[in-house]
């Protein structure tokens, strides 16, 4: 079978948001359909191991928030890449509480807020279908495409994402090295690349900052 067909489906990119245990929850998807338009429901795919996906599950209640070509890399990376079991995705990033659910609203298109009818099981993911409630037009910015964060953001889907294909998201990994002790960042190894790594991020070996480093593969 020819995994990179899958790569000829298009999709969004999408922020979805949820609340738990007095938290905000969220991740990065891509996959997001509507699936009618008379009391408009629309799907989500996502991996059981989210803990958006738990959230979700407890709460009955998420928001959509449609990506744009304006949103940065580094909120994309934070929502794609981090687990908000272990930090607090929002903080830093502009978001509205609507109908008790965190809403991002940094530089995106639109956004949705959906009550869930059903969970589908798919093994992996859950399908979760949501009855949408309120919609709000946010900004004039051009929708984000699957294919423009993978060709011009050069951005990657980790292992959890549906559409995951093995070796495809390495062609966008590069390598960078610590000119003070050598130390090598892959970003094929790593779950998160070196242009997304906060600023204040230091050499694991002889603490430098990302200004020693220089990248030596494309
Ligand atoms: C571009 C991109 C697309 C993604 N698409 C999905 C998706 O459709 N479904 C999913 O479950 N995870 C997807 N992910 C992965 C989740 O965002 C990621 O596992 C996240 O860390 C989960 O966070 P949480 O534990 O706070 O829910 C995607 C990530 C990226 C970067």
């Amino acid at each position: 079978m020819d995994n990179t067909v899958f790569r000829d489906i298009s999709y969004g990119m999408y922020i979805i948001g949820s609340r738990f245990d007095n938290k905000n929850v969220g991740c990065v998807i891509n996959t997001l359909v509507q699936i009618t338009s008379e009391n408009p429901i629309i799907a989500i795919s996502l991996n059981k191991d989210n803990y958006t996906n738990e959230a979700i599950r407890k709460t009955k209640k998420f928001s959509a928030s449609i990506i744009s070509e304006k949103t940065k890399p580094k909120v994309i990376s934070k929502f794609g890449y981090y687990t908000s079991k272990e930090i607090d995705k929002f903080k830093d990033t502009n978001y509205e509480i609507i109908d008790n659910i965190p809403v991002v609203t940094e530089d995106i298109s639109s956004y949705l807020i959906c009550d869930v009818v059903d969970i589908i099981d798919c093994k992996t993911h859950d399908i979760i279908l949501g009855r949408v409630n309120i919609t709000k037009k946010q900004t004039n910015n051009v929708p984000m495409t699957y294919k423009f964060y993978h060709e011009v953001i050069k951005g990657t889907s980790p292992k959890k994402a549906p559409t995951y294909i093995e070796g495809a998201e390495d062609k966008n990994a590069v390598k960078h090295q610590c000119t003070i002790c050598g130390y090598i960042y892959d970003d094929a190894k790593e779950k998160i690349r070196f242009d997304d790594l906060a600023d204040d991020w230091k050499c694991p070996l002889c603490g430098v900052g990302k200004d020693k480093f220089i990248k030596i593969s494309e």
